[in-house]
This record gives structure tokens, sequence and C-alpha cells, in this order.
């Protein structure tokens, strides 16, 4: 079974890593490999592909940037997947859909991109997802200003992308049974509390309390889980001991708290 993984990132890898794992064939497209959905055409690189899994992602604030990102790549994985007969498996994120997180223009984004891939595609598998272990690193890099990286007040209940990743690949290879799965880690913490333990080590964490309704419902929970998501994984502390490259010193520079 060929399955194309669009997308190339952190996900795309650990993705087409559990992929090869049950046997079939990943191929990563992304601009690293000389494919950008954006562009290119989709039919054509992707004709071979018996399940395309759409990882692809743009990181932005503004909801008309993310909408179009979003878009653009679902339409153009559905009109591909939809030619050949392939199933389209989309990674997504817990809670993207609700009103109050809507004010976060990423968000719209990915509610944008649900809804277009729920109109277009014939063979459609979403994994829905609370935010990864790595995204403590992410914020760090997203957010850094020098020798500071801001923290946004978060309230998450993150999980390991490899967790994540095997949903991800048991969606793609797996006769079809569910066209929605909701996946989270097995313990709630504040993104604080995560980014102090995860390197680059100089980086000094600054909380940030970033103003709005939208915001607010997010420092008080609504991004965590519905009691229906499947619980994978390990916790944090133990993903962090497993593989020391993503642990913090001890005594690093540390301004934030929870
Ligand atoms: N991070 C989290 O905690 C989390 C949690 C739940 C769900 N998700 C979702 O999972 C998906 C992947 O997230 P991520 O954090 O891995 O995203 P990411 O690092 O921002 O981007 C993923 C990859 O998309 C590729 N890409 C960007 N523009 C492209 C284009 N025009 N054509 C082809 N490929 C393109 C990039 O590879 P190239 O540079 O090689 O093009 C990039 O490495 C996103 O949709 C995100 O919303 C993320």
């Amino acid at each position: 079974m060929k399955v194309a993984v669009v997308g190339g990132g952190l996900s795309g890898h650990a993705i087409a890593r559990a992929i090869a794992a049950r046997g079939a064939s990943p191929v990563l497209f992304s601009r690293s490999t000389g494919f950008d959905v954006t562009r290119d055409d989709a039919m054509l690189r992707l004709r071979d592909a018996d399940v395309i899994v759409e990882a692809t992602g743009r990181f932005t604030t503004s909801r008309s940037i993310a909408t179009r990102f979003f878009t653009q790549s679902t339409r153009a994985v559905a009109a591909a997947a939809n030619a050949v007969g392939a199933r389209h498996v989309l990674l997504s994120i817990v809670n993207c859909e609700r009103a109050e997180v809507q004010g976060y223009g990423y968000f719209a984004g990915k509610r944008a991109q649900e809804e277009a891939a729920r109109d277009l595609s014939r063979d459609l598998a979403i994994v829905r997802t609370t935010q990864w272990f790595e995204f403590a690193g992410q914020t760090l890099e997203r957010m850094g200003l020098g020798p500071v990286g801001l923290v946004p007040r978060m309230l998450i209940q993150p999980v390991a992308l490899d967790a994540v990743a095997a949903v991800v690949a048991d969606a793609a290879v797996e006769p079809k049974t569910v066209v929605q799965r909701e996946v989270a880690g097995p313990e709630i913490m504040t993104l604080a509390e995560m980014t102090r333990r995860v390197r680059p080590t100089k980086v000094v964490r600054i909380p940030l309390l970033l103003p709005g309704p939208t915001w607010r419902a997010i420092r008080h929970g609504a991004l965590l889980p519905s009691q229906d998501a499947a619980i994978v994984g390990p916790t944090f502390s133990d993903w962090l001991a497993h593989d020391r490259t993503h642990a913090e010193a001890d005594g690093i520079g540390d301004a934030s708290s929870a």
C-alpha cells in the first residue's frame, strides 16, 4: 500500500515511520521534497497513492492567512484523493471548531479546513489530537525573541507525537472504521510547565497573558478533550526521561509560572 504523507515536518516524519512499521510504503511530499501543495499539481504528483495523509502546517495567527492556506491544502488533497479513489486522512486539532476559540485565527483556519474536507473528500478520516509534547519546543521557537521565549498561558492535555503518529498510521492502513478519532495524552498541565522542562536551555521563558475571551477560554480548558477521546502514549515525564534530547537541563533560567 502506498501512502503519500503531505507535510514533511516533525509530524510528517513521525507518521511516515509509523506507516513503514505497519508494512506500507510512505512517501513524503512537502516543499523540501519539491512539492508545494498550494501551487503544484497535486492530482499529478499524488496519483500513485492509495491513501493521502494531510499534515501540512503553516504557523500564523492571521485568520485570513490560516484559512487560505489550510483550505487550499485540503482542496488540493481532496481533489487528488477523489481522482484516484484514495482515502484522505486529515490531521487536526481537538476542539478547533469550538465557537469560543475562533478568535484565534489559526483555529479558525483549522475549522475551515475540516469543513472543506468534509464537503469535498469522498473517503475521509479526521484524526484530531491535543497539542503534542513537541509543541513546547515549537512554542519557544515560534514565540522566541532573542534570549527570551514568550509562553502563552494555556491549559492542555498534551500527547506524544509518536503516539499520535501511530493512530494516524492505523487510520491510513486499516480498513475504514470511523470517520473521526480524537486522541489526547494522559495528563492535564499548563504549557508553562512543559516549556520549563524542554530545550533550548538558554532561552528565558516569559509567561504571556493574552487578552480577550478566546485566550481566557484557552486558559480555562477550552482545548481539553472530551471523555470520548482515546488516551494514548506516555506521560510527559516518561517521554522526557526516554529521550533526553528533548529535556531541559536542570537549573535553567525560567521566568514562567503555571
Ligand atoms: N503542533 C501540534 O501540537 C499539533 C497538534 C495537533 C494538530 N496539529 C496539526 O498537525 C499539522 C502539522 O503540524 P506541525 O506542527 O507539524 O506543522 P508545521 O511544523 O508548521 O508544518 C508541517 C509541515 O508542513 C509543510 N508545508 C508547509 N507549507 C507547505 C506547502 N505549501 N506545501 C507542502 N508542504 C508544506 C512543511 O514542510 P516543508 O517546509 O518541507 O514544506 C512543514 O514541515 C497541522 O495541520 C497542525 O494544525 C499540530
